[in-house]
C-alpha cells in the first residue's frame, strides 16, 4: 500500500484505489486553509501517479465533512486578505476544478455529516455513494452567508430549481435517501455497505478502458452547455481523438470480441482488457 502523509489529509492507495481522506475528525473535517493546501497538493499528485485508477474523496471518523472551517477558514482570515484570497484559490482549485477535470474516475463517499462548503467536492465528484443515514445541509442561510464559491451554482445545476430553492433557503438537514431523491447522489445504502458500495463500483470503472472513460466522462460534462451543432461536431472530434489516443485501441478490440471471438455482450459488460495481438488489435486472432 503507498500512502501520502498531510497534516490534515491522508492518502491511502491500495489496488487501484485511492482513498483520500479529509483528516480532521475532532473537527467533523471541517476545513481549514491549512486542509486546503494539503488536499489542493495530494490530488494534483494523485492526477499522475500510475498507481491510482479511482480517487474516492471521504472523510475519518464518519463524517464527510462539516464544511468550510468558521474559525480559520472564515473568522481569522477576515482580517487577512492575502492569506484569504491564497487559501480561498486552493479551496475552489481542489474543490472544483480539479476534481470536476480529473483525468480518472472520482467518488464521493458520503457518511456523517456533509454541510454547506463540502457540496463542492461531493458535486464535483463523477459518482456519489451515501449512507442512508448521512446528513447534508445547505446551512448557509442558517448563518448569514449565501452559499458560496461555486455552491450555490453547482447544487442549482444538479437539482431541480424547486429542490435547490427549497434546501438552500431552509436550510433544513436532509438524509441520504432524500439526497438520491432529488439527484445530488446516485444512491443509498446501509452504512455497514457503503464501503463495499464504492469498492464495488470503483472495480467496475476499472473495467473500462481508461481513455474511453476518460473521453465520456468529459463529454457528458461539457455537452450540458453546448447546442445541438456544437454538441455534433464535439462529439465527432472527441470521438476521433479517442481513437488516437487508446492503447486498448477499444473499438477494434471491442468489434473483435464481439463480432469474431463471441467473447462478452457491449449491452451488459466491458470487452476483456489488455488482450491486444501483437500491439495491435486484429480481427483474426489466429
Ligand atoms: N467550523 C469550525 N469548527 C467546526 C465546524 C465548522 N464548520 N463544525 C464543527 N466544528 C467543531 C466544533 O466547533 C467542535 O469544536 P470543539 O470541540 O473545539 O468545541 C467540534 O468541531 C465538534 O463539533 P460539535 O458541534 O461539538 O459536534 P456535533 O457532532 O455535535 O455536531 C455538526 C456536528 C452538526 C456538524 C455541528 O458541529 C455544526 O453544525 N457545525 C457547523 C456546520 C456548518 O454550518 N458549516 C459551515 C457551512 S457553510 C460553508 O462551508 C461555507
Amino acid at each position: 500500500m503507498a500512502e501520502y502523509k498531510y497534516e490534515n489529509v491522508k492518502v491511502e492507495i491500495r489496488d487501484g484505489l485511492a482513498w483520500v481522506i479529509l483528516n480532521r475528525p475532532e473537527k467533523r473535517n471541517a476545513m481549514s486553509p491549512a486542509l486546503h493546501y494539503d488536499m489542493d497538493d495530494a490530488l494534483a499528485r494523485l492526477e499522475t501517479d500510475p498507481e491510482a485508477a479511482v480517487v474516492i474523496i471521504r472523510g475519518a471518523g464518519g463524517n464527510f465533512s462539516a464544511g468550510q472551517d468558521l474559525k480559520k477558514f472564515f473568522r481569522e482570515l477576515d482580517t487577512n486578505p492575502a492569506e484569504k484570497k491564497k487559501a480561498a484559490e486552493a479551496a475552489n482549485r481542489w474543490r472544483w476544478e480539479r476534481i470536476y477535470n480529473f483525468r480518472k474516475p472520482t467518488i464521493a463517499m458520503v457518511e456523517g455529516y456533509c454541510v454547506g462548503g463540502a457540496f463542492m467536492q461531493l458535486l464535483a465528484c463523477d459518482f456519489a455513494i451515501a449512507a442512508e443515514d448521512a446528513t447534508f445541509s445547505l446551512s448557509e442561510v442558517n448563518w448569514g452567508i449565501l452559499p458560496g464559491a461555486l455552491v450555490a451554482k453547482v447544487v442549482s445545476d444538479s437539482v431541480l430549481p424547486r429542490h435547490a430553492l427549497y434546501y438552500a433557503c431552509l436550510g433544513e438537514a436532509f438524509d441520504g435517501h432524500e439526497a438520491a431523491r432529488i439527484g445530488m447522489i446516485n444512491f443509498a445504502v446501509p452504512k455497514d455497505r457503503l464501503e463495499k458500495a464504492i469498492e464495488d463500483l470503483a472495480e467496475k470503472l476499472m473495467k473500462k478502458s481508461p481513455e474511453v472513460l476518460r473521453a465520456t466522462k468529459q463529454a457528458m460534462r461539457h455537452v450540458r452547455t453546448m447546442d445541438f451543432g456544437q454538441a455534433y461536431d464535439y462529439l465527432a472530434e472527441k470521438g476521433k481523438a479517442i481513437r488516437a489516443n487508446d492503447k486498448e485501441d477499444s473499438y477494434n478490440t471491442g468489434l473483435r470480441q464481439f463480432l469474431d471471438e463471441k467473447g462478452y455482450k457491449p449491452t451488459f459488460e466491458a470487452f476483456k482488457r489488455g488482450t491486444l495481438i501483437g500491439g495491435k488489435a486484429t480481427s483474426d486472432p489466429k
